[in-house]
């Protein structure tokens, strides 16, 4: 069985993530969507409240699988016995830091590849960043994620 692994900040899912999700089964029998539990910068929301999240506006597919990791992302997928790590490539600005990791990725465990997948065309100005900017400042971010997030970033955000 192949299992691969989509793994990010997810801080919070946007539309671009759950297509992604979705579409890497057709790479792997089995996807992990997992959330890094190590980040340079302070959250938004917590790993629980984003694996939540991420549940909520994938759906339901045995195939699809959720998880947290610590550490480096070598090791979780040495653990989880994935071959193969699934990221979303938006524009060339995205191409200096995920050629970068995806080498280094390798270098530490050759047998893990990287595949890139590009997102819907109107995601591709989609981040996570983005969203939480708009929604910081009160803009509707329903045409960007799921109902559940929408509901979440004003909660956090009304407040
Ligand atoms: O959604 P993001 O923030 O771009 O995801 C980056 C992530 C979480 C995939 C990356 O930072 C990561 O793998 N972190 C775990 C630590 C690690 O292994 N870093 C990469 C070393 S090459």
């Amino acid at each position: 069985n192949r299992i691969a692994l989509y793994p990010g900040s997810f801080d919070p899912p946007t539309r671009g993530h759950t297509d992604l999700a979705r579409r890497s089964l057709v790479l792997a029998d089995k996807v992990i969507v997992a959330v890094a539990r190590t980040s340079t910068t302070e959250p938004l929301f917590t790993v629980e409240d984003r694996l939540a999240m991420l549940q909520a506006a994938i759906g339901d597919d045995p195939r699809i699988h959720y998880q947290s990791f610590e550490g480096l992302l070598v090791e979780f997928a040495r653990r989880s016995g994935a071959t193969l790590i699934v990221r979303g490539l938006r524009a060339v600005s995205d191409f200096e830091y995920e050629f970068q990791m995806a080498m280094m990725n390798r270098h530490l465990l050759p047998r893990l590849e990287t595949v890139f997948l590009v997102p819907p065309e109107d995601a591709t100005y989609l981040s996570s960043s983005l969203v939480r900017e708009i929604a910081r400042h009160g803009g509707d971010v329903s045409e960007f994620v799921h109902p559940v997030v929408a509901d979440a970033l004003h909660r956090r955000f009304s407040g």
